[in-house]
């Protein structure tokens, strides 16, 4: 199918980024691109623009021959799979931001894809603005690159800049996340670090051509995180970021996980506050390079979808060059992680929790271990993820074997 001529676009959802994405293409009409139908949820919302346009019927746009885009912004990964997957058999290009619906369903989306010979582009998926999965997709050979180390969720972000330089609470930083149209329908996505393991999926695979679930990996937000660990962070002059990392070890394999991680100047995901988002590469030649932009927000993820429906008029797709053309990295099963843990009672920490003990502390209600873990055994028992209990990567991160 060629995208040459004009793109028909069926939209889902008209929420923060569906509408962003409307009223963008409204003003870009070189793109060659509009908007025919938009299928939402609920059809008593006040909007902002003409109801002709609205149906809650998707059959109105999946089996409408005339549209031959279908960009999918929902924020339920269930029905967009299903949307998806009768979109791209029926030969209609696809651009979805749903992170999860992707991460969740790759192994498959990539079969439909190669199948059906129709494109599936989600840049704004992953780090919204900032065109990282085309980058890694493009211009990185999976020998070359060492590793990468991101700030991909643009609301636990948020929340974190807010409370170490603005010193807002914990729950007023999620509210103003929440209002400012950044965090997900559901922020313990957000907060738990599910969003950012989801995007962790979709770098993995265009990275290092590893699919993976993401109930697979390490994961851990930033809910636990409690006023002293802050104050522990500023006194040896960091502050604690959600990271999301990839790091090839000596053997070759891909060490990956989301956790919070103590991160001090100088470096580079330091100064990414607010919503913005940074990724860290490191390969072979040419050594740290560094992408940033926003992370989250209507505008700076239509952007992304704007850059991949142009990509649509040049026919386009991932070829999943690391998974289908190279041989695909492996995951490892198993690192020493440095980490720091507080808790607030003995019960909490099992005796065999720590393989080595660096540093510790202990007040009348609250105790913390600076030391290494096992990342499998990690998987195996999560104490460290009950109330009371909180994990900070150290900035050293993983341990030499
Ligand atoms: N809730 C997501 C975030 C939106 O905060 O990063 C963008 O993916």
């Amino acid at each position: 199918m060629s995208y040459q001529k004009s793109l028909n676009i069926g939209l889902f959802g008209y929420g923060v980024v569906g509408s962003a994405v409307f009223e963008v293409l409204n003003h870009t009409p070189s793109l060659q691109a509009q908007v025919s139908k938009i299928c939402i949820k609920n059809p008593d919302k006040p909007r902002n623009i003409s109801g002709s346009f609205f149906t809650t019927n998707k059959s109105e746009l999946i089996e409408n021959e005339e549209i031959n885009v279908i960009v999918e912004m929902t924020d339920d990964s269930d029905a967009a799979i299903d949307i998806v997957r009768e979109s791209l058999r029926r030969g209609k290009a696809v651009i979805s931001a749903n992170k999860k619906m992707v991460a969740e369903n790759l192994a498959e989306l990539i079969d439909l894809q190669q199948q059906f010979e129709t494109p599936l582009l989600y840049e704004s998926a992953c780090c919204a603005s900032i065109p990282v999965i085309r980058n890694l997709e493009e211009y990185y050979d999976n020998d070359l690159l060492h590793g990468l180390e991101g700030i991909i969720n643009g609301s636990t972000n948020f929340i974190l800049s807010k409370i170490f330089d603005d010193k807002l609470s914990y729950q007023e930083a999620l509210k103003l996340a929440q209002t400012l149209g950044f965090a997900e329908s559901n922020p313990a996505l957000d907060v738990e670090g599910h969003d950012a393991l989801n995007k962790l999926c979709l770098l993995l695979a265009h990275a290092y051509g590893i699919v993976v679930h993401p109930t697979k990996l390490l994961c851990h937000g930033i809910h636990r995180i409690n006023s002293i660990d802050s104050e522990v962070a500023s006194a040896q002059g960091s502050q604690i970021k959600l990271v999301a990392r990839a790091i090839k070890q000596a053997n070759g394999e891909v060490a990956a996980f989301v956790l919070p991680q103590f991160v001090k100047p100088p470096h580079l995901l330091h100064n990414v506050r607010n919503e913005y988002n940074g990724v860290v590469l490191t390969s072979a030649l040419a050594d740290e390079q560094f992408f940033y932009g926003k992370g989250a927000g209507g505008f700076p993820t239509a952007s992304a979808i704007l850059a991949d429906l142009s990509a649509l008029r040049y026919d386009y797709r991932y070829e999943y060059k690391k998974r289908l053309l190279q041989a695909p990295s492996v995951l490892c099963e198993d690192v020493k992680l440095q980490v720091y843990v507080s808790f607030q009672d003995w019960q909490m920490l099992p005796v065999d929790a720590f393989e080595e003990i660096s540093e510790y502390y202990s007040g009348k209600s609250f105790h913390y271990r600076k030391g290494i873990v096992s990342m499998k055994k990690m998987q195996q028992n999560d104490w460290w993820k009950k109330p009371g209990v909180s994990l900070v990567l150290l900035e050293e991160g993983i341990a030499k074997s």
